[in-house]
């Protein structure tokens, strides 16, 4: 929101403090600037989930509208400028194209049924594509909760506490807000035994994904679904907020939305699984992995000279749902062990192909994944993809204790790498007739792998 023009952060903005103030929301600019971001956004794929746009949106329309704007959209000053949020989605470049675009875009193509397939293919889940995500109408659970519904949050306890309003239901939880923690993310698990030619560790990763995790019901109705409009990198698949929905519903007689806040996701939600492994040139090797149901699959689908050993660790839930969970690691350690070379196609279980060539200040990628349907969504979600894979080589982890216990619980505590510290990505999408399949995770396993050699292979993540 802008307050007398200037951006402000309106989840962490009380009340109080705009008090007599003109407060400008998204819905408040004038519908010509409305329409012209919505069209900037969609020509270079900015929005892909749509959480954080509106925010982001409204800061670079006050940006551009500020006593001090000369007309020049200058990136470095927008990429400043997005300090303030965070988009796990786009990886920031395709958000900064936005910027440069404004007013020189044209008005969105009415047939979005191609770019709606491959936002589909690439985020796993339904995903809308068009102005009116870019605007806050991505159809989230929390944006639809029936009237008069009662509202439950977790007790923190294994249970749901409930009230009139999201205030009232979290006082009764009686939970006093996490921090970031300054204790380091120390990957659990040592590498077994063995002569390696590489080797590798990595602690739990957090999926962050932005939007949170809601659903809601009516007694004896379906639940909505808390993937709306985001796949939350497949972390949301074992959400536990549609079975609470409809139970609760059915329980209290009454509508209810149950609301899983971020900090509550960070604590119990499904994480990308600790490894930790030793591999040879011919393509030999062990992995260590965190005990996740499918993970050994996923492994031996790229992988199959690696020996998958599964260990239990105290610590959140693991999902091998999320991106390219385990098989990712595999190809990072074999391409280091030189059983992969560099640049040499990363080909996923989905059958797609990706390359990678990553220096101190640009990622290039290639993607084959059959018919493009939409270059501008497919290149989104490469980027997104690229943004990820760099960030969680180089920055990522998650503070869990020796009982298992997650200290990292604010969206700031990560290590997601921001706008200004990302390399620039490009994207060449080569042309493929086939069956149109996921690319994303190609190139997020191929960025990884060619991250961690460009760094030295060093043998614990993440890289500094
Ligand atoms: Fe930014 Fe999803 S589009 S968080």
């Amino acid at each position: 929101m802008l307050v007398d023009g200037q951006a402000r952060v309106s989840c962490v903005t009380p009340a109080r403090r705009v008090s007599g103030r003109t407060v400008t929301t998204l819905d408040g600019l004038d519908p010509e600037v409305r329409t012209a971001w919505a069209e900037a956004f969609c020509a270079t794929g900015g929005s892909q989930c749509g959480f954080c746009t509106p925010g982001i949106v409204v800061r670079f329309a006050g940006l551009r509208a500020g006593a001090d704007y000369a007309g020049i959209p200058d990136r470095d000053r927008a990429a400043r400028a997005l300090h303030a949020h965070l988009c796990r989605c786009t990886g920031w470049q395709t958000v900064l194209e936005a910027w440069e675009a404004y007013g020189l875009a044209p008005p969105v193509d009415s047939d979005r049924g191609p770019a709606t397939r491959r936002a589909t293919l690439e985020g796993r889940t339904s995903q809308a594509v068009g102005p009116e995500v870019v605007l806050g109408r991505g159809g989230f659970a929390a944006d639809t909760v029936p009237e008069g519904s009662l509202v439950a949050v977790p007790d923190g306890r294994g249970g749901w506490a409930m009230g009139d309003t999201p205030a009232a239901a979290r006082q009764v939880a009686g939970k006093v807000p996490g921090r970031r923690t300054p204790a380091a993310a120390i990957p659990p698990l040592d590498v077994p035994d063995g002569d390696w030619d590489a080797e590798i560790r990595t602690s739990w990763v957090e999926p962050a994904y932005l939007e949170t995790d809601a659903s809601w019901c009516v007694p004896g109705g379906e639940p909505a679904s808390p993937l709306a409009n985001g796949g939350a990198f497949g972390a949301k698949l074992g959400s536990e907020a549609p079975a609470a929905a409809r139970s609760l519903a059915d329980e209290h007689g009454c509508p209810v939305v149950v609301l899983v806040s971020r900090e509550d996701s960070v604590r119990t939600g499904a994480k990308r699984p600790p490894v930790a492994g030793g591999a040879r040139a011919d393509g030999t090797g062990r992995l260590r992995v965190v005990r996740t149901p499918g993970i050994a699959e996923a492994v031996a689908a790229v992988a199959p000279g690696l020996k998958v050993e599964e260990v239990d660790v105290p610590g959140p839930p693991t999902s091998a749902n999320l991106r390219a969970a385990g098989w990712a690691e595999a190809v990072v350690l074999l391409t280091g062990a030189g059983a992969m070379a560099p640049g040499q196609p990363v080909v996923s279980p989905d059958g797609a192909e990706a390359t990678a060539v990553v220096d101190h200040d640009a990622i290039r990628v290639t993607v084959r994944c059959g018919e493009p349907l939409d270059e501008v969504v497919l290149r989104s979600y490469c980027i997104g993809a690229a943004h990820m894979a760099w960030s969680w080589i180089t920055s990522e982890g998650l503070s869990v204790d020796d009982d298992g216990v997650v200290h990292d619980l604010t969206v700031r505590s990560f290590g997601i790498v921001r706008a200004t510290e990302t390399p620039t990505i490009t994207v060449e999408v080569v042309a493929d007739d086939g069956l149109p399949v996921n690319g994303s995770d190609a190139v997020f396993a191929a960025v990884a792998a060619a991250t961690w050699c460009h760094r030295g292979c060093p043998p614990e993540l993440p890289t500094g």
